[in-house]
């Protein structure tokens, strides 16, 4: 794989592609890794040496001693659940010259996770109720807190009062208010108590608080910087399948108000696709296969969601949904993941094209109707695809980009590099 000064990595699918695991193992020659948008919403597992480790806030180079990890200004922050993944990540010493959070990434609240619990007993988009969602919401309306506001206890409490007190209203009014609040026994926090906890995990994160924007910029085509995108393309609200997306910009576009630095700065852009496809949570997915096939899957793929354990539904790989990603998003190379498990079929099916009202395409266009679209299908035999070098030809002929990584494994080593 050629030495870039600056990398971007993002999914090109609906999430759970493989990005850990290819973050992890180029971070190895970069020295900084930034996540830049979502939160803990991610799930992003990694095995090293058999090891298996599942990050949600910190970036997948953390695991590198000599990495410089970055949580960017466009992420959203649950303090409290980072305290507990640095706690689990018992023999990895993180300090202010490992580890840095902007100032200006927003704050997610129990309120925010509340009214994601309390939305999800009837929308059904299917969410993580990490709050990611009602954080954003909050950006929008003004309401938002970024982690610097948590160091002045008086007008901390004041601009928590104003983001919770609609909050009170809607909860209290909401039907499924009562039901959730005893099936779950959360308990709605006072301001008071709430302003207390946060300013004391601002307290506690403190050293590693910092201007992120001037760092990054400072060190830029110094220092080799690898950008970690969350979730997948698919997942974006302006772009994806809405309303059943996540609510930060996913596609690459995003890394520049995630951390300000200007897209054309990345020498590559690398889509990561599992040689399938796969979704948590609910809305259209053409792809996707009967229940008994997908479970064939899902048993060999392992197909289960590291933030909230769901099954993941299953599909063949689709094309003309790679197409859209790989132009939406310009990316200018592709990585495919789990060719292990693609490789244990006699025949692959492949979704080519979609039909749309008589017509036949090559990509999604936005005037399609997800749920209407007519996928079309090709039977290929596995000999055609068996090696990693076919499949390699096959993607970048359909999909007319590069595609220098397949893995093979979730460890390290299981990767090739074409080039
Ligand atoms: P992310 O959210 O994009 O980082 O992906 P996840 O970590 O949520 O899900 C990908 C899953 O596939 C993880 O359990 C990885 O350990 C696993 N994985 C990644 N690459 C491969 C591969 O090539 N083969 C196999 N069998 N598993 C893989
Ligand atoms: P990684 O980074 C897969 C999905 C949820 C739900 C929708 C909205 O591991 O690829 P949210 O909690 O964000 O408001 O939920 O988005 N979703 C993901 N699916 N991988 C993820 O992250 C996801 N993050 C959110 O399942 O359908
Ligand atoms: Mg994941």
């Amino acid at each position: 794989m050629k030495n870039y000064q600056n990398m971007l990595i993002v999914g090109s699918q609906w999430g759970d592609e493989g990005k850990g695991k290819i973050t992890d193992t180029l971070a190895e020659n970069f020295d900084i890794v930034v996540r830049y948008q979502g939160g803990n919403n991610a799930g992003h597992t990694i095995y090293v040496k058999n090891k298996k480790r599942v990050l949600h806030l910190l970036p997948s180079g953390v695991l590198h001693e000599h990495c410089m990890s970055i949580l960017g200004q466009g992420m959203v922050v649950d303090l409290s659940s980072l305290k507990e993944e640095i706690r689990q990540l018992d023999d990895i010493t993180l300090t202010n010259k490992n580890l840095k959070i902007s100032n200006q990434a927003w704050v997610v609240t129990p309120y925010h996770q509340i009214l994601d619990a309390l939305r999800e007993a009837n929308s059904q988009i299917g969410t993580t109720k990490k709050g990611i969602g009602p954080c954003y919401e909050d950006r929008a309306t003004r309401r938002g807190l970024k982690i610097r506001d948590l160091f002045d206890y008086s007008s901390l409490v004041k601009k928590l009062d104003l983001q919770a007190k609609e909050k009170f209203c809607l909860f209290h009014h909401l039907p499924e208010y009562k039901k959730i609040v005893e099936e779950t026994k959360i308990s709605i926090p006072s301001v008071e108590e709430c302003a207390k906890n946060l300013h004391s995990l601002a307290e506690y994160f403190s050293s590693f608080i910092d201007d992120t924007s001037k760092y990054l910029w400072d060190n830029l085509d110094k220092k080799r910087m690898l950008f970690e995108g969350a979730q997948g393309i698919l997942l974006d609200p302006d772009v994806g399948t809405y309303p059943y997306v996540t609510s930060s910009n996913t596609i690459a576009q995003g890394v520049m108000s995630g951390c300000t630095i200007p897209i054309e700065k990345m020498d590559c852009i690398l889509g990561i696709s599992k040689c399938y496809t796969t979704r948590v949570g609910n809305g259209p997915f053409p792809s996707e296969l009967p229940t008994a096939q997908a479970s064939i899957l899902q048993k060999l793929g392992n197909e289960v969601g590291a933030t909230t354990g769901r099954v993941r539904r299953c599909g063949v790989l689709d094309l003309p949904l790679l197409r859209y990603a790989a132009r939406i998003s310009s990316l200018t190379h592709l990585a495919l993941t789990k060719f292990d498990v693609f490789q244990e079929f006699s025949h692959h099916q492949i979704c080519t094209q979609y039909r749309w009202k008589n017509e036949v395409y090559d990509q999604y266009w936005p005037f399609m109707d997800w749920e209407k679209i007519e996928p079309i299908y090709e039977e290929i035999p596995a000999q055609t695809l068996q090696s990693m070098e076919n499949f390699q030809h096959y993607i970048e002929e359909q999909v007319k980009i590069p595609v220098p990584i397949i893995t093979f494994g979730p460890n390290r080593d299981q990767i090739f590099y074409n080039r």
